[in-house]
């Protein structure tokens, strides 16, 4: 028996970088998974073709996660392909670095929206279709900057630090109707967003971490399996990381 079988989910920003990995690793697993992109629509319907050859339903769809109305018909239209929305995934999200002299309101503005706003957009849409079932486990994406900070990032430390107390009181709100809500903290990625940074900051990034690492969008996804299946039905409200001990 797989771990997501027969279970039904949805992951936002699957078109590449972590969000294909947990749309690679719920498919694997048994799950049917519609996923969003913003523009990358070659990509995302290449995945999606080569996911669909497992015999479960896998679409992709363009979608901004920060738009509330784009949501909302993004979850009548889940509604629609799949009986229930077992599993959300918030997975979008942007960087816009800069230190906070020279941060621009829009560089504020848009990492909120996509990071933040996104998370409330997706779980108010979802959660009728999830308190209709009395289940569902949202997985919300943060950052070990989340928790810690990082000069240079005022703008995306407070959209997922955002992110925890959001997730943490949506746990407690809707915990009693068989809602779960956890966060995942990833630590440094390998993915395109990592790619920018030069390669010796990338050297004392690693030099900082304990099993001396990037770590891989599997790594997340497969901490993402945990959450969205059975196996962590009494995990709720929690802050896990998946960060190579780097918050040690
Ligand atoms: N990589 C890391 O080290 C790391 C560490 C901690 C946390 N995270 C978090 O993990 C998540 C994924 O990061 P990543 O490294 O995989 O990033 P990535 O490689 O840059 O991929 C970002 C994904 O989000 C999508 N996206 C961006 N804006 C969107 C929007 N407005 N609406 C819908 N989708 C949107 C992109 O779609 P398109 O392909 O169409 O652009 C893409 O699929 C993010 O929330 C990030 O903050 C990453």
């Amino acid at each position: 028996m797989k771990l997501l079988e027969g279970k039904n989910a949805i992951v936002t920003g699957g078109s590449r970088g972590i969000g294909e990995s947990i749309v690679r690793a719920f498919v694997a697993q048994g799950a049917n998974v519609l996923f969003t992109y913003r523009s990358s629509a070659d990509r995302a319907n290449t995945l999606a073709e080569e996911m669909s050859a497992s015999g479960q339903k896998v679409l992709a769809v363009q979608s901004d996660a920060s738009s509330f109305a784009q949501a909302e018909q993004l979850i009548k239209k889940t509604t629609e392909e799949f009986d229930t929305i077992d599993v959300l995934v918030n997975n979008a999200g942007i960087t816009k670095d800069n230190l906070m002299l020279r941060m621009s309101e829009e560089q504020w503005d848009q990492v909120i929206d996509i990071n933040l706003k996104s998370v409330f957009n997706l779980t108010k849409h979802a959660m009728r279709s999830m308190l209709k079932a009395k289940a569902g486990s949202i997985i919300n994406i943060s950052s070990v900057v989340g928790v810690f900070g990082n000069a240079g990032q005022a703008n995306y430390a407070a959209s997922k630090a955002g992110i925890i107390g959001f997730s943490k009181s949506i746990a407690k709100e809707v915990g009693s109707r068989g809602i779960r809500c956890n966060v995942l903290a990833p630590g440094f990625i390998a993915t395109d967003m990592t790619d920018e940074l030069d390669e010796s900051t990338k050297k004392t990034y690693t030099d900082a971490i304990p099993l001396k690492r990037f770590g891989q969008g599997q790594d997340v996804a497969d901490t993402c399996v945990f959450l969205g299946s059975d196996m962590s039905t009494y995990v709720t409200g929690q802050v896990i990381s998946v960060c190579g001990g780097m918050n040690i």
